[in-house]
């Protein structure tokens, strides 16, 4: 009986702890280095607006969801999947979906390790000053140089690792709940400077337009599934992140509030960066289809030419790295908790091993972007592959399962009390986690396909 039941690994001390880790874990680098690209390389308004609508109808019901597994479950995404099917008379198979998120748990971080490394470097760039004055075409060419070393992205891309599964080895409390506490109304002040200072730049109009006005010819099939697919990035969703961050839930917290306000504050969050990102663009005539550099080749510009932009700048770029701290140690926890409960093995022996093989998989990301830059498959390298089999496939598809599962698998007298809200309430989560997020995934993933 779930009554009983504990979670080994220990739980937060309150609701705001478990808001403070779940926010820690959807804000990130998906909100504001991945959400400005992909908007820019999906013409804008029309692709926030796709977007915005994934989140409400598939992510939001598909969070809670996760939610309430984990904290039934109260243990790793594996465990807690072959539990609680055991428990509904399913399929043992229903594990796939903790199996699947391991996957995807390691392939992420692989690459988001990297990409925070960066982060890491241009912290180090703003404190030295590299930034003032900047033009465009020399802040592309910091990037261009960065990039295009693979020893000094190993570096960086090794003290992330470093930093990262320090925190996982240390457990809930100590290790990710302190860690979290601040850095994100900080993190969410500098934004709004920022955001202020775009104000200024002259391009504001021209950004806000770009992020806001929805020209739906500019979106492509694979745009949609994009957008989808980003809302389960950015959300944590899709892979037993947040399953495993309900596992540590108090059981007298109400599953519905923490779910609206965590998405409510990661998507304000992806809107201020392009508030704060586009109008710069435009005003400096950069390019809002530049890709994965974007963020790095714009906000120097800007910092370089504000006044105190060399602490904003470094505030900024340590921030960053906050944020994908706290996204990149839930990342990996649900491998983590699996490895203590399934092996026995301490939190720190489990830290290291699954940190070395995310540590190792992170060098093609790296290379990637340099000497395999011409290894591509689908016309993508492996970077791209990397993220696009995460995002767009391996995280739908888990959270398709999710809804299946806790949508008809799940006894309705079981998800009523997990999630403990009133029947009128109730019954739309389960309209929606039934039949509209199933749908809607189906739908784009054929129509990505071309069978529709
Ligand atoms: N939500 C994080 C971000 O937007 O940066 C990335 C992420 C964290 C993805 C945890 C998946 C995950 F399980």
């Amino acid at each position: 009986m779930t009554e009983t039941r504990q979670s080994i690994h220990g739980q937060w001390s309150s609701r705001w702890a478990f808001i403070l880790a779940a926010t820690g874990s959807a804000v990130g680098l998906g909100n504001i280095w991945k959400f400005p690209y992909i908007t820019g390389e999906n013409g804008g308004g029309a692709f926030v607006l796709i977007y915005l609508l994934c989140i409400a109808v598939v992510g939001i019901p598909v969070m809670m969801s996760e939610i309430m597994l984990g904290r039934r479950g109260k243990q790793s995404p594996i465990h807690t999947m072959r539990t609680l099917a055991q428990e509904e008379r399913g399929s043992s198979s229903w594990q796939i979906v903790g199996w699947s998120g391991v996957l995807a748990g390691f392939l992420i971080l692989s690459f988001y390790s990297v990409i925070a490394g960066w982060a890491l470097s241009y912290v180090v760039s703003a404190v030295s000053g590299s930034f003032s004055g900047i033009s465009a075409d020399q802040s592309s060419d910091l990037f261009g140089s960065l990039v295009s070393n693979p020893t000094v992205q190993l570096s960086w891309h090794t003290l992330f690792m470093v930093m990262t599964m320090f925190v996982v080895a240390r457990g809930v409390r100590d290790g990710l709940e302190k860690a979290i506490r601040l850095l994100m109304p900080a993190l969410l002040v500098l934004l709004l400077i920022l955001v202020g200072y775009a104000m200024n730049s002259g391009g504001f109009m021209q950004g806000f337009h770009f992020l806001f006005d929805a020209d739906f010819s500019k979106v492509t099939t694979e745009g949609v599934l994009t957008a989808l697919g980003h809302a389960f990035f950015t959300l944590s969703l899709g892979m037993g992140a947040i399953m495993v961050y309900g596992a540590y839930l108090p059981d007298d917290v109400s599953i519905t509030r923490v779910a609206f306000t965590v998405a409510i504050a990661d998507t304000a969050v992806a809107l201020l960066a392009g508030m704060a990102i586009f109008p710069i663009v435009f005003a400096n005539g950069l390019e809002p289809g530049a890709g994965p550099g974007l963020i790095f080749q714009t906000l120097p510009v800007a910092f370089g030419a504000m006044p105190g932009g060399i602490i904003f700048g470094t505030l900024f770029f340590l921030l960053l790295v906050f944020a994908a701290w706290s996204s990149a140690i839930s990342i990996i926890e649900p491998v983590v908790a699996w490895l203590v409960e399934d092996r026995g093995w301490s939190r720190k022996r489990a830290s290291i091993s699954a940190g070395g093989v995310t540590w190792v998989l992170g060098i093609a990301t790296i290379l990637s972007f340099n000497v395999w830059s011409e290894v591509k498959w689908f016309d993508k390298t492996i970077f791209d592959l990397l993220d696009y089999l995460t995002a767009n496939i391996m995280l739908p598809l888990g959270g398709l399962l999710i809804a299946l599962f806790a949508g008809w698998v799940m006894n309705q007298n079981h998800s009523r009390g997990e999630l403990g809200m009133e029947e009128g309430l109730y019954q739309r989560w389960l309209l929606l986690i039934r039949y509209v997020t199933p749908v809607a995934i189906g739908l784009v993933f054929l129509n990505a396909i071309d069978l529709i």
